[in-house]
């Protein structure tokens, strides 16, 4: 696959210590949208921010939704597959490490981010996940996270994702040997300024940058 076949954004990074991060926007976002957000989770870090390929209504997405919640689970797999292959290619362009790779990963960027660990665990280090819900009910294979830490963030009153999801979530990636944080926020489905200390403090940003 080429590193063309998504429509992406990349900006290399300024200081090698920093992990690169994969910016996965959210329904009806594009590209540019988390560009702001990783420069302020992570200053310094290399950006890598595709454009997810599917077009709900003008609504950009990186799967299909069948209704709210509702997912046909082998367009998830198929599309998981696709971008983890793009991936393997954009990370050989941009000499991108993919065990260092962190996703941040925003509503239905977040579910992706989370399918790719799920399926394609290889492809990152680890991950931000805001507001995602359980798309795919199957467990990352055993083993298959061990070393890659991964964040959730979920909001208390999010009418989008059930409240049983993100525990159900974090187990699904700990059976793969992930190390899960999980969060509740006083949150919607939003992201909020918590969302950003809470992403800073788990990735240790530096206070003053
Ligand atoms: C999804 O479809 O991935 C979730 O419902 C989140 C969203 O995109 O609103």
């Amino acid at each position: 696959m080429s590193a063309d076949a998504f429509v992406h954004v990349f900006e290399p990074g300024t200081d090698p210590a920093a992990p690169p991060l994969l910016l996965l926007h959210g329904t009806g976002g594009n590209e540019r949208d988390l560009l702001r957000l990783g420069h302020t989770l992570s200053p310094g870090s290399a950006l890598l921010s595709p454009r997810g390929q599917v077009n709900e209504r003008g609504a950009l997405r990186f799967f299909a939704r069948l209704a709210e919640g509702v997912f046909d689970p082998a367009e998830v797999v198929q599309r998981t597959h696709a971008l983890a292959d793009w991936l393997e290619t954009a990370a050989k362009k941009y000499h991108l490490e993919p065990a260092r790779l962190l996703a941040i990963g925003f509503s239905n960027g977040a579910n992706i981010a989370a399918t790719l660990l799920q399926l394609r665990p290889a492809s990152l280090g680890g991950g931000v996940l805001i507001r995602p819900m359980v798309v795919l009910d199957q467990s990352a294979a055993p083993g298959s996270l061990a070393g890659r830490r991964v964040l959730l963030l979920n909001g208390s009153v999010d009418p989008i994702v059930p409240l049983d999801h993100p525990p159900r979530l974090a187990a699904l990636l700990r059976a793969g040997g992930a190390d899960v944080a999980q969060q509740f926020l006083p949150a919607s489905h939003n992201l909020t300024p918590a969302d950003v200390a809470a992403a800073q403090a788990w990735l240790g940003t530096p206070s003053s940058k």
